[in-house]
């Protein structure tokens, strides 16, 4: 951190506010600054949390259409400032340009889903008690109920979707959030907020702080924070779990996503499909997605045939500049992101793997790659490379496709290429995912369908209305001496 001039404010209870210290975000692409960011100090830190404790109470009890009114606020400027959003994401992420523009799109999405949802989201469920002799007369009305001011911490890898998939929900539940965006991107995060200080929110429901991370265990531990919503890395999910057993903690962490190809797969369109969308989403945002295709698993019906044209697709692909609208595939987040990559690949290589293209770097970019013949004890096999490199195996059968898939310690989402309904059955009632694409890749998501994953890929789900499902409980009340 630096002392700063004039550095772009933060958002502390719903207002802009200025802090002593200030964050310098560069270009991974050019290194340039594209932003100086204030930091929050501690005692800055403290007044979001009193304050977001504080209205907790009257913002549970804020009518439906105040909470839906300030989101479809929020998604029509937003829309309105799409070309700014997508140039920011760009240049504090290094997101090529035509990836940035889906990703506001999907947060507009995530806006307007949260709007509908607050609009449903009454609880009411009435429930007869007289099934014994002990309930005549008696009815039970629920409603939910926040568990209180939720803490959103968000990675870089989606600065502003992921900061949606935080802040939406829980404005639209009624529950405040103190939103921490990534260090390195907190750009798109810090726009988000200033499109919400222009609603009629009230003071306290909505903070956006970009606090150190050395700040964040005090955070964490804060038990006027009952929620705690996380995105990123492995270590620190789980850390943060294990230190707050007592609160509630969404953990959305990591994948090294399947994509399985049967055998029934094998026309030349089909392969050209596979292979392309293969391509595309080993490599979008620079393999930096946790459900970006790391391993692709093919019968060997159709191995060969879909591994040539996964290497053509790939390097087919436009790499460089992120601002030019042609980029496929820009920098990683840091030199130090694509220098960790390319030990990941050396080690594979060093273990008897066959680079079929790529496993070069240059700066922060790391050129896409396939990779043959990974050792299973490899990091390229069994950790996240969080990077645009994807292994090709080829299996026996589909016992054997599946059973490769689960031979991982993630499970966050699978695609699997087939025609066969039966085998889809299959795959869904065999994969222990948290989703199972069939006829495409890992890498879909709706925002509105239940996301997140199993063994140490996370716990609990993010889409709308199921973070809206983690963020609160069922307060039931019991109605007596009824003439029902
Ligand atoms: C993630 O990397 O976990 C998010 C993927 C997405 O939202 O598409």
């Amino acid at each position: 951190m630096t002392k700063a001039t004039s550095p772009q404010a933060f958002w502390l209870a719903g207002r802009a506010a200025r802090g002593e210290h200030t964050l310098e975000v560069t270009s991974p692409w050019d290194g340039r600054t594209v932003g100086v960011v204030s930091v929050p100090t501690a005692e800055q830190t403290e007044e979001a949390v009193a304050a977001a404790a504080r209205v907790a109470p009257e913002f549970a009890a804020s009518p439906a259409h105040v909470r839906a009114g300030a989101l479809d606020h929020a998604r029509e400027r937003l829309a309105a400032r799409a070309e700014e959003l997508a140039e920011l994401i760009s240049a504090e992420n290094g997101k090529p340009m035509k990836w940035a523009t889906v990703e506001v799109a999907r947060c507009l999405s995530v806006f307007r889903w949260a709007a509908d949802e607050a609009r449903r989201f009454n609880g009411g469920t009435a429930q007869r008690l007289d099934a014994d002799a002990g309930g005549t007369g008696r009815l039970a009305l629920t409603r939910r109920v926040p568990y209180g001011p939720v803490l959103g911490i968000a990675p870089f890898n989606f600065p502003l979707n992921l900061c949606a998939h935080k802040v939406a929900p829980a404005l639209a539940a009624g529950a405040p959030i103190l939103l921490k965006p990534a260090p390195a991107t907190p750009l798109s995060a810090l726009l988000l907020g200033e499109v919400l200080a222009e609603t009629e929110l009230p003071a306290g429901a909505f903070s956006v702080l970009p606090v150190p991370n050395d700040a964040m265990p005090a955070l964490v531990q804060d038990e006027r924070l009952p929620i705690i919503s996380f995105t990123g890395s492995v270590p620190v999910g789980w850390s943060i779990r294990d230190s707050v057993p007592r609160k509630r903690v969404t953990l959305e962490l990591g994948g090294n996503g399947a994509a399985v190809v049967l055998g029934d797969y094998g026309s030349d369109a089909d392969l050209d499909w596979a292979a392309g969308r293969i391509a595309t989403f080993a490599n979008y945002q620079a393999g930096q997605s946790c459900i970006a295709v790391q391993r692709v698993i093919a019968d060997a019906a159709v191995h060969d045939r879909l591994v040539e044209r996964l290497v053509a697709a790939v390097e087919a692909l436009v790499t460089g500049d992120p601002s030019d609208p042609a980029t496929d595939v820009g920098p990683l987040v840091s030199e130090d992101a694509a220098r960790r990559v390319e030990s990941w690949v050396e080690e594979a290589v060093a273990g008897g793997a066959r680079v079929l293209t790529g496993g070069t770097r240059d700066g922060a970019s790391y050129a896409p790659t396939v990779l043959a013949n990974v050792p299973a004890d490899a990091r390229i096999a069994c950790d996240e490379v969080f990077g645009p490199v994807v292994s090709v195996t080829s299996v026996p059968d589909e016992a054997a496709a599946f059973a490769a898939a689960n031979d991982s310690t993630f499970g966050l989402q699978a695609g699997v290429f087939t025609h066969d309904l039966q085998a889809a059955f299959r795959a869904h009632r065999a994969l222990e995912v948290g989703g199972v694409v069939v006829g495409d890749v890992p890498s879909y998501r709706a925002d509105q369908m239940p996301y997140g994953g199993v063994k140490q890929s996370g716990v609990g789900r993010e889409g709308v209305r199921f973070a809206m499902e983690d963020y609160t409980y069922e307060r039931v009340m019991v109605l007596t001496g009824l003439d029902l």
